[in-house]
């Protein structure tokens, strides 16, 4: 059934009307008929589009980004680090990843502070060296805190060894060796709760 152009809601005018051809009350009760039908149809597809486009939408809608968690983190600047001075360019590194300095201070460890901190590798081969290389010079120990800090110190540090860090990583950039590799950084949640302790009261982390 033809629908006028300019107002195709308007109901057509009935086949008994002089306009159209025909006559009769069947013809003109057959077409009213019609008429709405297709206007029930067409108002149920209209009612239906925001529910269908809300499906739709649904399934296309990027799912949300998973919320980081904030974490502590502890990191040592080590001695062949603070002798070039380049303390100022580690924790710039840190800081433009995101991560903040909570607490932090240079200190001389003792031996006994390396023995303890390190004394999971006590069966290394490399411990006593590692034990005497940390205590060759000062040291900045701090705690980073931030979104995933924890892997995220790991990032901007590189791998242990230099040769292996990539590009811009802090050890890429700085390090000597796999020993004197200028920092040190928590591997674990458990790790970073224990080192933060071994060398920080909770008084001096200020968030
Ligand atoms: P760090 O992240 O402080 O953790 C343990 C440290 O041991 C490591 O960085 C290095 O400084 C040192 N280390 C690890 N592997 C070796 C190695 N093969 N030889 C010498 N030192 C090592």
């Amino acid at each position: 059934m033809a629908k006028d152009p300019l107002y195709p809601n308007r109901r057509p005018a009935l086949a008994a009307d002089a306009s159209w051809p025909g006559s009769g009350g069947l013809v003109a009760v057959t077409q009213l008929l019609q008429w709405h039908l297709c206007e029930v149809i067409t108002r149920a597809k209209f009612n239906a589009y925001p529910y269908l486009e809300l499906a739709i939408c649904g399934f296309k809608q990027p799912r949300r980004a998973k919320k980081m968690a904030i974490e502590r983190t502890f990191s040592i600047i080590k001695p062949d680090a603070t002798k070039r001075n380049l303390t100022g360019k580690i924790i710039s590194k840190f800081e433009d990843a995101g991560l903040r300095v909570v607490a932090s201070k240079r200190i001389h460890m003792t031996q006994a502070q390396a023995e303890g901190f390190y004394a999971v590798h006590k069966e290394r081969p490399f411990y006593g060296d590692l034990c005497s290389y940390m205590v060759s010079g000062p040291v900045v120990v701090q705690v980073l805190e931030g979104e995933d800090a924890i892997a995220k110190n790991r990032e901007v540090m590189g791998a242990t060894n230099p040769a292996d860090a990539a590009p811009g990583t802090i050890r890429a950039e700085f390090a000597e060796s796999i020993e004197a590799n200028s920092v040190h950084g928590s591997d674990a949640p458990e790790t970073a709760a224990e080192e933060i302790k071994f060398f920080f009261t909770d008084d001096e982390i200020v968030g």
